[in-house]
């Protein structure tokens, strides 16, 4: 594992939209993988910039997002479908027809879950992965637990993601118990994985992952199991690290 640590947020997600450039400038029709949360917005933001500089192309880039809660409309605020576009799509040359992003809104999730998975496979596969780090250790929505899946698939939440993520709404209650994500083995299937953790909030599960030790429990161990995988941390969140 390449672990970077960063003075703070800005420079994290300066580093890492480095690296999604460089991606993207190597191979200019690259399968990206996304992921929405707090961490990513700083490093999209970033991407923005270098678009908006003429630095930076994404006309021939492909996206797949991590999730989406289950059910949620794609015009609902709540959804990621809404925030992709708030923080990144609306902002840069992509072509929507590139977008790709679960959909939460159908009566067969099932189904919606094979199809996602299609994609990703007929795409050629995800060249670069972007992850956050749930507060559980959970990646895209895979939770904590004593077996995980391998493929995109419906998930209930688990209660400390349903808190974790009613800051974003104006109630718990509110918070969507269900989402389809990515399963551990979609997210493995990367060619390279760049995974962002920022903040104290995050400092003791983020050690986790640098032990050597690999569990269902904290899904985020996983990862270990990657063979080019950077992580890219600000110093509060490695400050548990063991030097
Ligand atoms: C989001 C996702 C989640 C988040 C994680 C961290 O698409 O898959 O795993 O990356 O919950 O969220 P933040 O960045 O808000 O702390």
């Amino acid at each position: 594992m390449n672990k970077i640590i960063c003075n703070n947020y800005i420079e994290m997600s300066r580093y890492a939209a480095q690296i999604i450039a460089k991606q993207i400038k190597v191979r200019p029709s690259a399968v990206l993988g996304l992921a929405t949360g707090s961490t990513p917005v700083g490093t999209y933001h970033e991407l923005i910039k270098m678009n908006r500089a003429g630095k930076l192309d994404f006309s021939k880039i492909t996206t797949f997002n991590l999730d989406e809660y289950y059910r949620i409309e794609k015009h609902n605020p709540q959804s990621y479908h809404y925030f992709m576009h708030k923080h990144l799509f609306s902002h840069i040359n992509i072509n929507s027809g590139s977008i790709h992003i679960p959909d939460g809104d159908v009566d067969c999730a099932d189904e919606e879950c094979r199809r996602y998975d299609c994609m990703i496979e007929q795409a050629g596969g995800i060249d670069l992965q972007i992850l956050g780090l749930g507060a559980n250790g959970h990646i895209g929505f895979n939770e904590p637990s004593s077996a995980l899946f391998s493929n995109t698939h419906l998930t209930p939440l688990t209660i400390e993601t349903i808190q974790a993520n009613s800051r974003f709404f104006a109630n718990i209650d509110d918070v969507p118990k269900y989402a389809i994500t990515m399963g551990m083995s979609s997210i493995l299937q990367a060619k390279k994985i760049l995974l962002l953790i920022t903040g104290s909030s995050k400092a003791k599960i983020a050690a986790e992952i640098f032990k050597g030790r690999i569990t269902t429990d904290i899904p985020a161990t996983l990862l270990q199991l990657h063979p080019d995988i950077t992580v890219i941390m600000d110093r509060e969140a490695a400050s548990c690290i063991a030097q």
